[in-house]
């Protein structure tokens, strides 16, 4: 048995078995002076300390929250975790005054990305990978959603996908893994050779090999407009996939309700979303994937309005989009305090769309993203006595302890 004792708060996330909307985004759950036991890789129980003492066995692993605060493990819904290389210039060429549609149309952006990840072996893009997950752990996440799309070929795509499926099986990091092959159209190919590709090659083999659980479209209007994203989306669904959408990232083409008709899991972005698309993702069930990372590291200003969206009784979530490009973070606490302090989500909003609901984006709502019992050890200690203080100390990591399967990893 391991027992977490004497934490000044324990965020439980209790409640309803649904992802959560309105004012329950609110309702977050905290046991002060708490405690939390596992056993076998799963909760046995939260609760506060005075009442769970007594279930504690003789030999159980103590380890004292000296008053800190106990999250879940955030879930991160939305990243591109495996590439080679970086994108450092590009960040300084758009310091300098580029823009990322410009660094992308003269052959940099996601197809620079492709060419190395083309020429990297499986070994190098696993050592790569292996680094990001060491990140994604430091920072307090113990589930990724992991995306293919630096590969553009058949062959390319699925040894990303190869890859995502290899870390996973090593751990500690969950990857659920998504197919991306519509990210971009490589320079050899028209858009409709492309299409054709994706539809009848990848994607039929990455199911067959069941290298995937969602497949993903990066759907704007100079990359994959609507129905080419459309045609895509319904063969994945087709095959059994779930659907995920890049959508109004920077223009509002009518991609959100494209997510809404195909009753996507998520519409990502929605920068550009406006009132009536949200209307039709509530009434889908479709959950936003909101990524202020990536409004922020090109510097751009225009977030995706939360407030509305929250409004509308969606189930908000919140992810890093990391990827080389325009995100490249790893870290769960930076995007919480952009998502209060540009989106106004509060500090519990933001708690609520790391975790549960993001295990809900991900099909994974009753195993993990709260601390209830049956659900998996996994679980962050903070170094502070009240949870607001995880965004509110911006850049500053909190973490001292991480546990996922009731394993300790820091
Ligand atoms: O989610 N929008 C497309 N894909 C990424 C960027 C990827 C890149 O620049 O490498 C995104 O922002
Ligand atoms: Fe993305």
């Amino acid at each position: 048995m391991l027992a977490i004792v004497n934490c000044r708060q324990v965020v439980t996330l209790r409640g309803p078995a649904r992802p959560r909307a309105r004012a329950e985004l609110r309702e977050i759950g905290i046991i002060e002076d708490g405690a939390v036991l596992a056993r076998d890789e799963r909760i046995l129980a939260t609760g506060r300390y005075a009442d769970l003492k007594g279930q504690i066995d003789a030999g159980a692993e103590i380890v004292d929250g000296a008053g800190g605060v106990l999250l879940p493990g955030f879930v991160d819904a939305h990243t591109h975790l495996v590439f080679a290389g970086n994108r450092a210039d590009e960040f300084e060429q758009r310091i300098e005054g580029a823009t990322y549609e410009q660094i992308a149309a003269s052959g940099g952006g996601i197809r620079a990305t492709v060419g190395r990840t083309r020429q990297a072996g499986e070994q190098d893009l696993l050592a790569a990978a292996r680094r990001h997950a060491r990140w994604f752990v430091a920072n307090g996440t113990t589930t990724v959603e992991g995306k293919s799309g630096y590969g553009l070929d058949t062959e390319s795509e699925l040894k990303l996908l190869r890859v995502i499926r290899q870390l996973c099986r090593e751990g500690p990091l969950e990857i659920v893994p998504t197919f991306l092959g519509a990210h971009e159209i490589p320079g050899e190919s028209t858009r409709e050779q492309y299409v054709e590709r994706v539809i009848e090659e990848m994607l039929p083999q990455a199911a067959a090999e069941r290298l995937a659980e969602y497949c993903d479209v990066f759907c704007e209007p100079h990359i994959f407009p609507v129905p080419d994203a459309r045609r895509i989306l319904l063969a994945a669904k087709a095959l059994g996939l779930g659907v995920r959408v890049h959508a109004d990232q920077f223009t509002a083409s009518g991609a959100a309700t494209l997510a809404a008709e195909l009753r996507a899991a998520t519409a990502d972005h929605l920068e550009h979303t406006d009132h009536e698309s949200m209307e039709a993702l509530a009434a889908s069930g479709v959950q936003p994937v909101l990524l202020p990372g990536s409004v922020y590291s090109l510097g751009q200003r225009r977030y995706p309005d939360a407030r509305a969206m929250i409004e509308h009784g969606l189930a908000v979530v919140l992810a890093t989009d990391f990827n080389p490009g325009s995100s490249p973070t790893a870290s769960m606490p930076m995007i919480l305090s952009l998502a209060c302090t540009q989106m106004r989500m509060t500090p519990a909003e933001a708690v609520a769309a790391a975790t549960i609901n993001a295990a809900y984006s991900l099909g994974r709502g009753a195993d993990i993203g709260s601390l209830e019992a049956g659900k998996r050890a996994d679980f962050v200690l903070y170094d502070c006595t009240d949870y607001r203080e995880v965004p509110y100390h911006f850049g500053v990591s909190l973490i001292k302890g991480v546990w996922i399967r009731g394993r300790r990893y820091i």
